[in-house]
């Protein structure tokens, strides 16, 4: 037997073997997610009362001290770069020939100022919710007509930001048959503008919680949510925590769900596609061959185990670092939006993405020196998820929220519909793209408004007739 072959049957035995040991353990969620908890600055005995929250909503402008900017330029004027090796275009990391160039066009040309005007054309706020300070955009449509006015937050995930939506901004507060928006983007809490924890354990279940106390004191009790990311993982912890909430939730990415069942029906599929896909000539590329797919998923996670791990080391040379700092967030922008962009000369950074783009969600992270918080966010999440509270990740969302799912055809991880039915009892739509990579909104707009929109008019038909059937 090839070394190949006898490494796949291993990976597979022990897998079944971590699947089913994690099946049988808990499988009830962790109450404690519901929960009010308090992350701010103040230090709080054991069984005291959490300090009350300010409510107040202020307006917020983004306007970045001068002297960020004047310290800026003379950082990435001091910048060192080692030559890559020749003809390695991304394949070991960010190339420094593109860097270069990214560097020279920050330092003399890029507008920061003007980027603001794009950023504070739509209304920033801030509020106090458990002691940490988030920021978010409000935007209502300016021209509903008769339409009703369906309330849906939109939430980033790493290494992105807030302006990863502003061109899907236009096409949801725009009506379309009778369907539009008013729209809540947040920053999670420790990215951008958002206040990250002061002590431990902020994470993704806390920051469901927290993103539906922000949607109630905007006065709305019940509203959509589409994500990707951690934008993705919050909302499912939304969906699964607070489904009375929730309307409809829709998705560019899942958790990793896990069943034995999930793993069984993928053997099947290898022999039996047919028996097993719904689409079997897209669905049955996005689980195998399951070699190259893990080869991959070990290739692009890399970082994923360090902020996993040990965020404030490597966090603390990518906050002194303006160049350091775009050569890792860069990196993910190029093998993320499609996997065979590893072998362009820029990395295919500029086939979907302006310098301007790419450079604005860098000066996010750099601006508010909030590059360490967010590689936090991992550090407070991941050993949970797969440790001691997995439930949360491997219980399915419940039938009381509806959920829609959006594949596209270069998200780093992709599963079929079985595995998403799987995952969400009661999945409502299911849509594959054959083009798109991870950063749906921000690459593919139209696509991506469509379809949350294609997703909403499915949600209110299923209410209606839920209605009609109860009367
Ligand atoms: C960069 O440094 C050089 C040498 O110290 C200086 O002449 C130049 O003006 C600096 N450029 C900027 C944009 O600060």
């Amino acid at each position: 037997m090839g070394t190949k072959s006898s490494l796949l049957i291993a990976i597979v035995i022990a897998s079944i073997s971590v699947y089913i040991s994690l099946y049988w353990r808990k499988t009830e969620l962790p109450k404690h997610y519901r929960d009010d908890n308090y992350f701010g600055v103040q230090n709080i005995k054991d069984g005291a009362k959490f300090p009350e929250d300010d409510k107040k909503i202020e307006k917020f402008t983004v306007n970045i001290d001068e002297s960020v900017l004047i310290d800026l330029k003379a950082r990435l004027n001091r910048t060192r770069v080692v030559d890559s090796i020749a003809g390695t275009n991304f394949a070991y990391g960010t190339n420094s020939e593109t860097l270069k160039k990214v560097i020279d066009y920050w330092m003399n040309k890029y507008d920061w100022r003007a980027e603001e005007k794009r950023l504070n054309k739509y209304d920033h706020f801030t509020t106090q919710i458990e002691g940490i300070k988030i920021h978010f955009l409000h935007i209502k449509p300016s021209n509903p007509g008769s339409n009703k006015v369906l309330p849906l937050m939109l939430v980033h995930g790493w290494p992105g930001s807030f302006v990863e939506f502003y061109k899907i901004i236009p096409l949801l507060t725009t009506p379309k048959n009778g369907i539009v928006f008013e729209l809540v983007i947040p920053s999670i809490p420790g990215f951008g503008f958002s206040e990250g924890g002061h002590k431990q354990g902020l994470n993704v279940g806390h920051t469901a919680r927290i993103f539906v106390k922000l949607m109630k004191r905007l006065g709305h009790e019940k509203f959509y949510y589409h994500g990707g990311d951690w934008g993705a993982i919050i909302g499912d912890l939304a969906a699964k925590y607070f489904p009375e909430n929730i309307l409809g939730y829709h998705t560019t990415l899942l958790g990793i769900p896990t069943s034995p069942c999930i793993f069984i029906k993928t053997l099947i599929g290898y022999v039996f596609p047919n028996f097993i896909y719904e689409n079997p000539a897209v669905e049955s590329k996005m689980l195998t061959p399951l070699m190259d797919k893990l080869i991959f998923i070990i290739q692009e996670t890399g970082y994923m185990h360090l902020h996993a791990t040990k965020p404030d080391t490597v966090g603390a040379g990518l906050n002194d670092s303006p160049a350091g700092l775009a050569s890792y967030i860069l990196e993910k922008f190029s093998t993320w939006v499609n996997p065979s962009y590893i072998d362009k000369p820029e990395g295919g950074l500029f086939e979907k993405f302006t310098i301007d783009e790419l450079l604005t969600n860098i000066m996010i992270y750099w601006s508010t020196e909030s590059i360490v918080t967010s590689q936090r966010f991992y550090r407070e999440t991941l050993p949970k998820l797969f440790g001691p509270e997995n439930a949360i990740l491997r219980l399915p969302v419940k039938k009381e929220v509806p959920v829609g799912v959006a594949m596209f055809e270069h998200e780093i991880y992709r599963f079929p519909k079985f595995v998403a039915k799987t995952a969400f009892e009661n999945l409502i739509h299911y849509e594959t793209f054959s083009k798109g990579g991870h950063f749906a909104a921000f690459e593919e707009p139209e696509i991506t408004a469509n379809d949350i929109k294609k997703f909403v008019a499915r949600c209110i038909e299923a209410a209606n007739k839920e209605d009609k059937e109860e009367k």
